[in-house]
């Protein structure tokens, strides 16, 4: 990943956020998804009434992606006031196509100072169904066993 495809891309997501619609939260967050074809598609956070719906940024930009006919995507940055990090669902979401996924994070009051991480750091051993529509086996990320043997009574 070259520095300039990287910074052009958080450049957007800073961009992209200030079309949020987030009126109840006031917490607008942006997110550029770069495809393996090297296109970029924009995500903001859209709020509602029925404050249940709301649909995130990371989101917006996946299913833009997609409804553009791309499926492989490169990375993602986005932006937020603190620099928060993506939600579950969202990745849930995004792990469905690229479970490593190497994600930007930049807070929007200092965007010098870019966190560079990967999807699989924040969601190990995501929800999967193999081709035939099964689950894939079950593996703790660092499983140890935490119980004993039931054998006394206390
Ligand atoms: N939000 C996102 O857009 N992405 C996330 O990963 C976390 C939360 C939005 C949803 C809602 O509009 C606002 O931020 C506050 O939760």
């Amino acid at each position: 990943m070259k520095r300039d495809v990287r910074d052009e891309l958080i450049r957007q997501a800073i961009e992209v956020r200030k079309r949020a619609y987030a009126p109840y939260s006031k917490f607008l967050v942006g997110a550029a998804v770069r495809s393996a074809s090297g296109k970029t598609y924009l995500g903001c956070n859209v709020e509602n009434a029925s404050y249940g719906l709301a649909v995130c940024a990371e989101r917006s930009a996946v299913f833009a992606a997609i409804t553009a006919g791309e499926k492989q995507f490169e990375c993602m940055a986005i932006a937020t006031q603190g620099g928060a990090l993506p939600c579950g669902a969202c990745r849930q979401v995004l792990s469905e196509f690229n479970p490593d996924l190497p994600v930007f994070i930049v807070d929007v009051d200092k965007p010098e100072k870019i966190v560079e991480g990967n999807l699989w750091d924040l969601l190990p051993g995501a929800f999967k169904l193999d081709d035939k529509g099964k689950a894939k086996p079950t593996k703790m990320p660092r499983a140890k066993a935490s119980v004993k043997a039931n054998d006394g009574d206390e």
